[in-house]
């Protein structure tokens, strides 16, 4: 459920008109509803009430600093995959102690940086960054305290750049050497061993595959304390899919259910990394018709937006909802059409033979749904665009939460050496 509706008519993000938008900021622009941002979290959250967990926001899904105050307030922890998505996190006033460092690689001054943050956890993916840390945390003269990432061999059966929990994947350390590192981590003086991690890939529709790495888990967990390796954190990852196209992805709820199901009789505490669930359909693009071509074979939408404000389509042949800013009627013609950006890539293709009214010209505002996650935060610069501003609502008021970027601050920064001048 979201709050991106029409009424009288024309498309509102809460109860502020999407036009009225585009008039003040320009376009094009990722909008974001508060409320529908607060609800998703709250429908997650609450499927592991009674659970001893922690909701640690994958902050790589949108890392904008209103939408983690947004979150914050309601008592979300982050995890992070950069020093960066770090401080993001930390200036966004998430207490360090709700603060998880995930990733594949971890660089030396991102772990001194961590364990001066004293965050609840780091989660190692390999015997070499473990190794790396606990020289490290020694140096500092400090313990880190970890999860080891074990990657259980389980197809998430997602878009192939998106699963992450099979062998051939890079993700993690491999289950079946899990117990050896454990004991190499448990003999490190610079470590302190307090949990276990997964993370099988994003997107996921159905509870099977989460079932199958959790059921693996919880049979780690019961080894390793047969070892005296307490494990006191199970960090289940993020991944639960959202409607894009129709899907039916299983309700929060019934993934809590499976949660408690598989790995609740372990008396553990639970972290869970939601990214996508959070925020992707609380969040939507809103671009303007530049012009409409009528091609031989085709008619093409031309927008303003293009690949480098929102890749997913590009990226993951992703599906992205296209609709009319302005209702169209019931009974109004539709267009078979292609909507396009005006980047010089035959990928930077919205969508293909969508249906829009017949009678869409240069000028309208179409709006992009279910873009809130990994949308603006995977945008870029290409082609000298300049980064896409960001808009938060909160009932009748909005706030700009990232200004449109001026292009030359863009050109500034290059460089000239000193032998070209
Ligand atoms: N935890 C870890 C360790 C992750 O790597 C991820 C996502 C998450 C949690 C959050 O997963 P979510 O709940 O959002 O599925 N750019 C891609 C998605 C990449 C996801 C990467 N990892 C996309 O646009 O579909």
């Amino acid at each position: 459920m979201n709050h991106f509706e029409y009424i009288d008519g024309v498309l509102h993000a809460e109860g502020v008109a999407l036009p009225e938008l585009a008039e003040k900021v320009g376009t094009p622009f990722f909008c974001y509803s508060t409320a529908t941002l607060e609800r998703h979290y709250k429908v997650y959250a609450d499927a592991f009430s009674g659970l001893d967990a922690t909701v640690c926001y994958a902050i790589k899904a949108n890392s904008n600093q209103a939408v983690l105050k947004t979150l914050g307030k309601l008592g979300a922890g982050a995890d992070v995959v950069s020093v960066g998505e770090m401080r993001r996190a930390l200036r966004a006033g998430i207490a360090p102690g709700k603060v998880i460092f995930s990733g594949v690689g971890k660089a030396e001054d991102e772990m001194r940086e961590a364990l001066e943050a004293d965050i609840a956890q780091i989660n190692v993916e390999s015997i070499p960054e473990l190794i790396e840390l606990n020289r490290v945390a020694l140096d500092m003269g400090k313990k880190a305290r970890i999860a080891l990432r074990i990657n259980p061999h389980v197809d998430a059966k997602t878009h192939e750049k998106i699963a992450t929990g099979k062998a051939e994947n890079k993700f993690g350390i491999d289950w079946t050497r899990a117990i050896e590192v454990y004991r190499d981590a448990a003999a490190m003086d610079g470590i302190e061993v307090t949990g276990i991690a997964m993370h099988i890939g994003s997107q996921l529709t159905d509870l099977t595959p989460f079932r199958e790495a959790f059921t693996r888990l919880a049979s780690l967990v019961e080894q390793l304390r047969a070892e005296g390796i307490e494990i006191r954190n199970l960090d289940l990852g993020g991944g639960l899919g959202i409607a894009y196209q129709g899907e039916t992805p299983p309700l929060p709820d019934a993934y809590g259910q499976m949660v408690r199901e598989t790995v609740s009789h372990l008396g553990c505490h639970i972290t869970l990394e939601p990214g996508r669930l959070i925020a992707g359909n609380a969040g939507i693009m809103v671009s303007r018709v530049m012009y409409i071509k009528d091609g031989e074979a085709k008619r093409f939408v031309i927008l303003d937006a293009a690949m480098n404000d929102l890749i997913r389509p590009t990226l993951y042949n992703a599906y992205h909802e296209i609709i009319p800013v302005e209702e169209q009627g019931e009974n109004d013609k539709q267009a078979t059409v292609d909507i396009v950006g005006p980047i010089c890539e035959t990928g930077d293709t919205f969508g293909k033979d969508r249906k829009l009214p017949d009678n869409l010209k240069a000028g309208d505002l179409v709006a992009v749904m279910s873009a809130g996650a990994y949308g603006a935060v995977m945008s870029s610069t290409y082609n000298t665009r300049a980064l896409t501003p960001e808009v938060l609502v909160k009932g009748n008021e909005f706030a700009i939460v990232r200004p449109r970027q001026e292009i030359d601050e863009l050109i500034n920064m290059d460089q000239i050496p000193g032998w070209l001048d």
